[in-house]
Order: structure tokens, then C-alpha cells, then sequence
């Protein structure tokens, strides 16, 4: 008589505790879901508004932030791929938006947007993260001065190539007061993400071209030569992956 009752007792906990690890784990799932598009939709929004701040609204009419292709390149600053944003106006590129990253500032990695007109002037640069001092580097960002926005309209050879560089290495930008370590590595990075520009301006410039050759490389079973393409269906956002094959990258990679 014991026997069959403790074991219902003991089922009956079994069912209890099961039910409560469904409920709980289910639970942790769908707020972890709900927090993920949560942070992906403000992510999107603070990279959207740092791309308005680059580009005025009116310059572009295609969906910025699903309009980009992977760029990889140590002129950027780093040898990961990274999201480059092309900004169209009736169907033209208008600009590109490239991301760079400074690896020479007083506290490391200074991350930046560089945005490049299709003839090649900066339509603005923003720093969108760093660790630079408060009160001597941190006035590279637009909130605490207004020197970043001293890039505007330049392109690669306004200044030619020694004027870029900061005022006390006989450059064209000024540095700051106490403070030259930080401008110069935004000085030079900026300059090098030109000059990745001028290196593959073709192809960042023709990408709304690649999904139909890569498409159309497929139908025939052909490999797209030099550019990969991979157009993924979904959220009507086509990303297109975009490896851009440099020689001087190929050597770096053979070190
Ligand atoms: C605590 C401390 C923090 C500093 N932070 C920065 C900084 O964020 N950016 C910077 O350019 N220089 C910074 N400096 C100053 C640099 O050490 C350097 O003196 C200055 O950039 C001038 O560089 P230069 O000798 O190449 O002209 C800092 C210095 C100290 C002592």
C-alpha cells in the first residue's frame, strides 16, 4: 500500500517539476527572443541615425542599412570583413559609407564612418566609438568639438598626401591642445580609407550590378569571378557579400 502511493507521490512531483522546467525554459526563450529584436531594432536605429548624421536624408532614397556589401581590407584598419553602406539616388550610387578603424589612438581603436561621395569627397566622418581621455582626445567626437567635421569636402588629393597629416607633423589638420596622438591616428586613418576608395571605387560604386551577375553566373553555373556574391532573400533586404580581392591584401595574408 506504501509502495504504490509513494510512487504516485513521486510521479506527481516528476509531472510537477517537468511542467515548471517547460514553463521556465520556454519563458527565458521568448524573452530572450523579444530582448534580441528588442537591441537588433535600436541597434539599427543609432547606426541609422549615424548614417543620417554622414549623409543628408535627401542624398539617398534607398534603404541604407539594407544596402550594404562586406569589404575587407587593412586600410580600413583591420583585416575583418566589414558592412560598407551604398547609398543610391534613383537607382545611382550617390555615396558609399565605409567603416574604419583607427588602431593608433592614445587609448587604442578608434572606430570610425567615413562617408564618400561618388566623386570622392568626404561627406563627413564620425567617430561611433573609443576610449580616448575625456577632456584631450575625446574632441574628436562632434559633441565635444567641432574639429572631425574639419574633413568635410576633403577627397585624396585635397590635401595632397603630406598635408595629410596634423598641423605639428606639417600636416593640414589641426591637433589639440596637449593632444596630438589622437587627431593624428583619425588623420591617418581617414587618409587610408581614401585611399581604399580610390583603390576599388568600381566595384563598391557597381555593386547594385552584382547580385544580377552573380544570379546570372548561377543560371549558368558559372563562378562570379573576383566578387562573391550571396543575395539573401528576406525582410525585403537583399545583403550582398562583396569580397574585394586586393593584391596588396593577398601579400599582407602571405606574411
Ligand atoms: C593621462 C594622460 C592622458 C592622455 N590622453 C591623451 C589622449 O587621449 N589623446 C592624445 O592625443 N594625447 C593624450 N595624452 C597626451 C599624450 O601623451 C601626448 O603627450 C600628446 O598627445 C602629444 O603627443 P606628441 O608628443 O606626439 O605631440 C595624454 C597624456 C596623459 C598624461
Amino acid at each position: 500500500m506504501i509502495i504504490p502511493e509513494l510512487s504516485r507521490s513521486m510521479l506527481k512531483n516528476s509531472l510537477v517539476l517537468g511542467l515548471f522546467a517547460i514553463f521556465t525554459v520556454g519563458g527565458v526563450t521568448l524573452l530572450q527572443q523579444l530582448t534580441a529584436e528588442r537591441i537588433q531594432a535600436s541597434e539599427r536605429a543609432a547606426q541609422l541615425r549615424a548614417l543620417n548624421q554622414i549623409l543628408p536624408k535627401d542624398s539617398y532614397d534607398n534603404q541604407l542599412l539594407d544596402s550594404s556589401v562586406e569589404v575587407q581590407d587593412p586600410l580600413l584598419g583591420t583585416r575583418q570583413a566589414m558592412p560598407a553602406y551604398i547609398a543610391r539616388k534613383n537607382g545611382q550610387p550617390s555615396a558609399v559609407i565605409l567603416q574604419a578603424i583607427a588602431p593608433d589612438g592614445y587609448s587604442g581603436a578608434i572606430h570610425l564612418l567615413i562617408g564618400v561621395q561618388a566623386d570622392g569627397r568626404i561627406a563627413g566622418v564620425r567617430v561611433v566609438a573609443h576610449r580616448e581621455t575625456p577632456g584631450l582626445g575625446d574632441k574628436i567626437e562632434l559633441a565635444k568639438s567641432p574639429w572631425i567635421r574639419s574633413f568635410e569636402n576633403r577627397s585624396l588629393n585635397n590635401p595632397e598626401a603630406s598635408g595629410w597629416a596634423v598641423k605639428k607633423d606639417r600636416g593640414e589638420f589641426d591637433q589639440f591642445a596637449g593632444a596630438t596622438i589622437t587627431p593624428r591616428a583619425v588623420v591617418g586613418a581617414v587618409h587610408r580609407a581614401l585611399q581604399y576608395f580610390e583603390a576599388h571605387k568600381q566595384e563598391l560604386l557597381a555593386t547594385d550590378t552584382a547580385p544580377i551577375a552573380a544570379e546570372a553566373a548561377l543560371e549558368n553555373e558559372v563562378e562570379p569571378d573576383e566578387v562573391t556574391t550571396h543575395s539573401r532573400a528576406g525582410a525585403a533586404a537583399t545583403r550582398d557579400t562583396l569580397q574585394i580581392n586586393d593584391p596588396q591584401t593577398e601579400q599582407d595574408r602571405g606574411q
